[in-house]
């Protein structure tokens, strides 16, 4: 809260606006006695209207693996005895074992990174600013993406600029930062920024040229696609017959995953739509509609909204 009230001071805006929110209400179809699981809390904007439509019986469990998202959590709803709050990767919710024991009526994951956190610009998201180059949403685990450019070969650096970010100038960037990195560390998000500003040749309208080697380093740094992956494997398996999974996406990598997933455990062969499902007792999923995305009012008033991608399937009996 000490945090969140020095950045308020400095005038940033830690909070978040829960995206695609009604959409996502009508997704999960609540049952008020139901067992949900939000596995991104953020500053629990779906997690507010989810437990607003639970009764006395109904229960909410949420993760994040962000402490200040958990710090955040505790405050509002560790009193409350319907909720249940645990700080973890949301790959592992199958560890937790009030999840496993008693099942899950629906799943919400809300993927990516929260308001708060590209705004604070001390977490080494952004390269708005200068601040250490750390980038992990767990601060209590893991390597920093000032550990990662400091440690990785200049071939791994540049393969993910490119997978991650789809960076054209991937190499230039890698090599760029090898040589850097023989005279000094790069432990700085200003240092990055203006380096890759340097490699990039033409800019792409209305993007910093920093942008996808951000957005592909924090890919990296916190196992992004791993985590989603492995979430929804474990999701499928603490899923009702009937429960309901939603997941918003906010880049292609992501919603490809979950596109596969989906299609996959539909019964489709990867890669072929045009091929027939497989037997239906095969099936584990069905998606509910087609791929949703945020209306041109939502976007006008949180351009953050704009490249969602809301998904929902249904576990079959
Ligand atoms: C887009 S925000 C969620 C916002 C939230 N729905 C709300 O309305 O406030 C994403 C959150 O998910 C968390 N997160 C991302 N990947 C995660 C993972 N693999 N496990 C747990 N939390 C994760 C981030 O730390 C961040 O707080």
């Amino acid at each position: 809260m000490e945090r969140e009230r020095g950045a308020a001071m400095a005038g940033l805006q830690l909070r978040h606006i829960p995206v695609m929110l009604d959409e996502v209400l009508e997704g999960l179809a609540l049952q008020s006695c139901g067992r949900y699981l939000d596995g991104t809390f953020g500053r629990g904007g779906h997690a507010r209207a989810m437990l607003a439509r639970l009764s006395d019986s109904g229960r909410l469990f949420l993760m994040d693996r962000d402490p200040t998202a958990i710090a955040e959590a505790q405050a509002s709803f560790a009193a409350d005895p319907r909720v249940a709050i645990r700080h973890d990767n949301f790959a592992t919710m199958g560890e937790w074992p009030e999840l496993a024991e008693g099942g899950l009526d629906g799943i919400l994951l809300d993927l990516g990174v929260s308001s708060p956190q590209l705004d604070d610009t001390s977490r080494g998201f952004s390269f708005m600013g200068d601040a250490p180059l750390d980038m992990r949403m767990d601060t209590s685990r893991g390597e920093s993406a000032a550990d990662f450019l400091a440690m990785a070969e200049e071939r791994e650096i540049a393969d993910v600029l490119w997978q991650f970010g789809e960076e054209r100038f991937s190499r230039r960037i890698a090599k760029a930062i090898v040589e850097r990195r023989a005279e000094q560390p790069i432990t700085r998000t200003s240092e990055l920024a203006d380096l890759v500003a340097r490699c990039v040749g033409r800019r792409e309208p209305g993007k910093n040229p920093a942008t996808r080697s951000f957005q592909a380093l924090r890919i990296r740094v916190n196992g992004e696609l791993d985590a989603v992956d492995r979430g929804l494997a474990a999701a499928l398996d603490l899923l009702k017959p009937g429960g309901r999974l939603a997941v918003i996406s906010f880049h292609s990598l992501e919603d490809r995953a979950v596109k596969q997933f989906i299609r996959k455990h539909e019964g489709r062969v990867q890669g072929n739509r045009r091929a027939p499902p497989v037997e239906a007792k095969a099936a584990l999923l069905a998606p509910v509609g087609k791929a949703r995305f945020p209306s041109d009012a939502e976007v006008a008033a949180n351009p953050r909204s704009r490249s969602a991608v809301l998904r929902v399937a249904e576990k079959l009996g």
